[in-house]
């Protein structure tokens, strides 16, 4: 009986609905979402290599435009036109009110 709740339990644990319905609640600050542009634009936007755009400091609606341009194929990117994809608008306001706020340094 053990094994077969075990083997139960280990196919709900591997069934991708499972996995979707278990998912983690999705970030809902601006700092938190933009905790995932960090891999390429530095830590809170500030992108101190200078090889990517830095987007700390930038103004709220120059970012929040870019997004929108990315997004509807309006400004040619290699990564961003994906990325913008997986945004909605709400979203975009709350990562360019926080990096907006963000010191350059
Ligand atoms: C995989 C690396 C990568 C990630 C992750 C990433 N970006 Fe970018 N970003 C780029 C690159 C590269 C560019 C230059 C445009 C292009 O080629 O896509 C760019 C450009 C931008 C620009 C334009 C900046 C300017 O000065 O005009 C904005 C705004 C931007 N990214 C926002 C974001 C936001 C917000 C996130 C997080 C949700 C994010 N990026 C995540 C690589 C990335």
């Amino acid at each position: 009986m053990k094994t077969l709740l075990c083997v139960t339990a280990m196919l709900a644990i591997s069934s991708p609905a499972a996995a979707i319905a278990e998912a983690p609640p999705l970030p809902t600050t601006g700092r938190d979402l933009a905790a995932a542009c960090a891999i390429c634009h530095g830590t809170n936007g500030w992108s101190a290599g200078g090889r990517l755009p830095n987007l700390a400091g930038q103004p709220e609606e120059y970012l929040v435009k870019q997004m929108r341009d990315f997004r509807d194929g309006n400004r040619p990117a290699t990564i961003m036109t994906q990325i913008a994809k997986g945004y909605t608008e709400e979203q975009y306001q709350l990562m360019a009110a926080f990096l907006a706020s963000q010191k350059t340094r």
